[in-house]
């Protein structure tokens, strides 16, 4: 059966269609690395909750909390889990909402603007700043880095890709600095310093992990996600009327947005390594392997969901994997979600309608990224 599976060269393509295409037929397939891909609802929901068989220590380099298991993942999560509590946000929810309208008061009226990259980016560098305490002067210099990461990401070059993994551990090196020499900063970076949940204080190494995993790939995600749903939303006009109604709360609201990221989800895969011998629908994978959950498949499996793209926030709603599931679930949820709920209210409550630019046609970004390169709308 194992000798069988199709291999699949997934560079240039739009995973979001390429896995539609195979997930019918296939439970599993592999990539030209040899990693073995779970399409499946039933399957990525198996691996990701069984984190003795399926271990998260898949890099060389120091991942904090995402390449721990076990015990140390427990303590890791309880610090980081602090940070990202209804109560530790609530604080910066005005300013998310204060920065998504002036940004969309900003945008041109009746002219295209892209929405991956005139809002999604900025609004991601500006918000995530924000509730770090990072320097507003930082802003050009992430977003350079954004477009510089996505750029490496997609070209598939290892050498690229380090290289733009140490300029942005360079520049949280910077932030840190000045707080770890203690000189009267009281942002969320500087609590972090300070943190001496784990008995002990954190070394460098193990804040510049932390700050990179609240980041580096969620400022590009961030900016995906907002592609994907004003994509959406600028063809679903009764959806934005929904929206815009005076009783819409705030609960319906993101159960909206988690719907359409379910149906067109950005981020697309995390990878774990089998501990032992594992047999999948009858495919046998040994131990020591690399097992890609693909959570974008695995969010349209028509076994689960039926049409996939069939919208329906209520009854998909327990099923939704677009912040993952098991231990490694998104510990960003809340946050992502306030941010993303400040974008959606800041273009409803603009009272023209968001509508897709004529003439102007979104790119669907490539593997192994998700969700649109650029997404041309008006609000006219
Ligand atoms: C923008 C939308 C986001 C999406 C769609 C998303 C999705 C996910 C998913 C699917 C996982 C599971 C990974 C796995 O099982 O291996 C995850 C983990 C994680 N996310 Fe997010 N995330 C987002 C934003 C954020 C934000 C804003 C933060 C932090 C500020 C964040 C921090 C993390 C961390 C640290 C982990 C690893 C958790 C662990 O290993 O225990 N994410 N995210």
């Amino acid at each position: 059966m194992t000798d069988t599976l199709p291999i699949i060269d997934f560079s240039g393509a739009d995973e979001r269609a390429l896995t539609d295409a195979l997930r019918p037929d296939n439970a599993v397939v592999r990539n030209s690395k040899g990693e073995w891909i779970l399409l499946r609802h039933r399957d990525v929901v198996a691996a990701a909750t069984d984190d003795i068989t399926f271990s998260s220590a898949v890099s060389a380099h120091q991942q904090i909390p995402n390449g721990l298991d076990g015990e140390k993942h427990t303590a890791a999560r309880a610090l980081i889990d602090a940070y990202l509590s209804a109560d530790a946000l609530a604080p910066h929810a005005a300013s998310f909402e204060k920065i998504a309208h002036d940004m969309v008061a900003s945008l041109p009226k009746g002219e295209p603007f892209d929405a991956v990259n005139e809002l999604g980016a900025h609004f991601a560098v500006r918000a995530m700043t924000a509730w770090l305490g990072w320097p507003q002067e930082m802003e050009p210099r992430l977003l350079d880095w954004v477009q510089e990461n996505n750029d490496a990401t997609r070209s598939g070059d290892r050498k690229r890709t380090a290289q733009v993994a140490a300029d942005f551990d360079a520049m949280i090196r910077e932030v840190l600095e000045p707080r770890m020499t203690g000189s009267g900063h009281n942002d969320v970076t500087a609590q972090l310093v300070a943190d001496r949940s784990l008995g002990r204080e954190l070394s460098e190494t193990e804040l510049v992990s932390i700050l990179r995993n609240w980041t580096g790939g969620d400022l590009s995600s961030m900016a995906l996600c907002v592609g994907c749903v004003v994509d959406f939303l600028a063809r679903a006009p009764h959806i934005q009327e929904r929206l815009r109604s005076k009783d819409a709360s705030d609960e319906e609201i993101d159960a909206i947005i988690d719907e359409i990221l379910r149906i067109d989800d950005p981020f697309v895969t995390n990878r774990r390594r089998t501990t032992c011998p594992v047999n999948l629908d009858g495919i046998e994978i040994g131990t020591g392997e690399i097992v890609r959950l693909n959570w974008t498949s695995a969010n349209r499996d028509e076994q689960r969901f039926g049409d996939p793209a069939a919208f329906d926030p209520e009854k998909n709603r327990p099923h939704n994997l677009v912040y993952g599931i098991g231990r490694h679930a998104c510990p960003g949820r809340l946050l992502s979600t306030m941010e993303l709920r400040a974008v959606v209210k800041a273009l409803m409550n603009d009272r023209s309608t968001l509508s897709i630019a004529p003439k102007m046609t979104g790119e669907r970004e490539i593997s192994p990224v998700g969700g649109y390169r650029q997404v041309w709308v008006v609000l006219g």
